[in-house]
């Protein structure tokens, strides 16, 4: 989605607003821009494409100036053209605007304004804010009311930046149902959309909650509610730092975090087992238990819905977040929400929970990004500490929420072996990560095939799941994940002469009746892909992974399925770190 970032201080702005604009590339965008101000003048420069080609034509670093926002923008209303690049200027250049969310009522506020004699020079939703803000500040002649106003103005959802040029000497920023945080640094203070666009300066944050606005002039910072009263915010120190987010020897930011997971999921298992036991009795306690996710977290959610029913005989629904409201009216008032996110910020998961939240409903989370929306919406957090994810596929973040659910399942049911065995995981791990160069064999072999399958039963049809949408995201080969049992009422159909389809099939008790769909497929012209820690005669091509408990395959045959939608990407050409139309974070519904 789009990504903000503004810098206030001593040092020269656009440098660091363009390396900003370089570290928020992973979330997704196709047109860039930066606004300073210098000598009371504003400059603003922007265009489409990526980041370091509008660079090369603009030369962002030409520009001057101690205050400057900048913006990676994923369009939402308006095309992809220069015009409705971001940042946005009042008519007279008096105000620049940068924006993440959707402006629902941009419409009529637009109609209004341009009856008082404002020009637009975009399609956007987003210019509205510029033009409101000139407005308003010309009205008030008082930033703070300029902004409550303006925030008052608007419905839907927004993050947004301002500058001044009547004040040169000041950033605003506002945020209702859109991710905003403020880094303080030595030299100056930033404000993003997330901690990594300024996590090379400085790890001491603050973070807005929804329906605040911050007034930043040089080194004081004040904080109000859209009420306008004062809020005291303390400033935390974060875990991640900048070294976490580099690509090291790696050619690219999947494959290192496809390769750190065996210390990503060690570092899932450091939890307060206070926090831990917390949460175990919350789900012991609940009457009713929704569990809802999207995305590769939605499979995560799938795995400890089965392991609840399954082992702890305790039955729940896991259910996207983008459908929860559609269900929302049996939403129970005394339910427990188990809500699962890498980022904390996604739009459909936090309207699950604030909609549960309504209800009655009491919200326990399991993310990566500690201070996200997510947490602060959340009674008890665990987090997954495998450091910042940059590539836009989940990878690192999978394996480390599915372990934090294998870390809970057993903590309730006291089951000291599998949480020992657990514990040792990793190890399993590394060892799957040495069979690359097969994997490496299988995606040369299959990498033109237009449809894959990944078939599973039981807790491997959440990784057959995720295999698919893998394989999809990175290297855009159709790829669809199915039941075993489901094949024989349609998907047998599609099965052709070397239509590769890859069998989640370790030693467990959904084996035998694997084989038996491997061997139908297989007499239909299928070339199976083996993925166990057993050989067997019918697959054409065998992954092999280590044998661990029964339970805890989900955990290593995934990291197969990671490799080999890397490796097709990588093979087909294309840039598996930012698959086109995507985004990290999702932060519009
Ligand atoms: C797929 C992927 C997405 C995310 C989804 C949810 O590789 O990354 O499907 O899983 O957008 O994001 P979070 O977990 O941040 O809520």
């Amino acid at each position: 989605m789009c990504g903000i970032r503004g810098y206030i201080g001593d040092e020269d702005a656009p440098p660091l607003l363009y390396n900003g604009l370089k570290r928020m590339e992973y979330r997704g965008y196709d047109s860039a821009g930066i606004a300073t101000i210098s000598d009371a003048k504003m400059l603003v420069k922007k265009d489409t494409g990526k980041v370091t080609e509008i660079n090369n034509k603009l030369d962002f670093l030409s520009m001057r100036g101690n205050i400057g926002i900048a913006h990676t923008r994923w369009a939402t209303h308006g095309g992809v053209t220069r015009e409705n690049a971001h940042p946005h200027a009042s008519c007279g250049l008096e105000v620049a605007v940068i924006h993440n969310g959707i402006i629902e009522n941009y419409r009529s506020l637009m109609e209004n304004l341009m009856a008082e004699g404002h020009h637009f020079n975009s399609q956007t939703d987003s210019e509205i804010i510029a033009h409101l803000l000139e407005k308003h500040y010309k009205a008030y002649e008082d930033e703070k009311q300029a902004v409550l106003k303006t925030a008052s103005d608007l419905k839907g959802s927004f993050a947004f930046l301002a500058i001044f040029t009547a004040n040169p000497n000041m950033i605003i920023g506002a945020r209702k149902d859109a991710p905003l945080v403020i880094g303080v640094g030595k030299q100056g203070n930033f404000l993003a959309s997330d901690i990594l666009a300024f996590i090379d300066y400085t790890d001491k944050v603050l973070f807005l909650d929804n329906r605040e606005i911050a007034i930043v002039k040089g080194r004081d910072m004040q904080v109000y509610t859209f009420e306008g009263k004062p809020v005291e915010k303390e400033v935390t120190q974060v875990a991640w730092e900048a070294k976490d987010t580099s690509k090291e020897a790696f050619a690219h930011y999947t494959t290192k975090e496809i390769h750190e997971q065996p210390q990503t999921l060690k570092a899932a298992l450091y939890q307060d087992p206070n926090k831990v036991q917390e949460f175990c009795s919350a789900i012991e306690r609940a009457k009713h238990i929704h569990i809802t996710a999207c995305g590769t977290s939605y499979h995560v959610g799938l795995i400890l819905r089965n392991l609840l029913a399954r082992l702890a005989k305790i039955r729940s629904d896991a259910t996207l977040s983008s459908e929860f409201s559609h269900d929302a009216e049996l939403i129970e008032r005394d339910c427990l929400v188990i809500a699962i996110s890498q980022s904390g910020e996604t739009a459909d998961l936090l309207f699950a929970v604030s909609e549960a939240k309504k209800r009655g409903g009491e919200v326990l989370s399991i993310l990566n990004a500690v201070g996200a929306s997510l947490d602060r919406e959340s009674k008890l957090s665990l987090y997954i500490n495998c450091g910042p994810e940059i590539g836009v596929a989940a990878t690192k973040s999978f394996t480390g929420q599915l372990i934090l659910v294998y870390l809970l399942i057993f903590t309730l049911l006291n089951d000291t072996r599998r949480l020992a065995d657990l514990r040792d995981i990793w190890k399993a791990v590394e060892e799957v990560l040495k069979m690359e160069d097969k994997v490496v064999e299988v995606a040369k072999k299959y990498k033109e095939c237009n449809d894959f399958y990944f078939v599973g039963r039981s807790l491997h049809l959440p990784i057959a799941l995720e295999g698919a949408l893998k394989l999809k995201e990175l290297a855009y080969n159709h790829a669809e994940g199915m039941a075993g049992g489901e094949l024989k009422h349609g998907t047998l159909a599609l099965i052709e002469e070397g239509t590769p389809v890859v069998v989640l099939n370790p030693e467990d008790e959904t084996y035998q009746e694997m084989l038996s769909n491997a061997s139908e497929m297989k007499a239909r012209g299928a070339k199976i892909i083996g993925v166990s820690n057993r050989p067997h005669e019918i697959y054409d091509d065998f992954i092999q992974i280590p044998t661990v408990d029964e339970l805890l395959y989900p955990l290593v045959e995934v990291v197969p399925l990671q490799m080999l939608a890397y490796h097709t990407a990588v093979l087909r050409q294309r840039d598996p770190d930012y698959p086109r139309n995507l985004a990290k974070s999702v932060t519009v519904k």
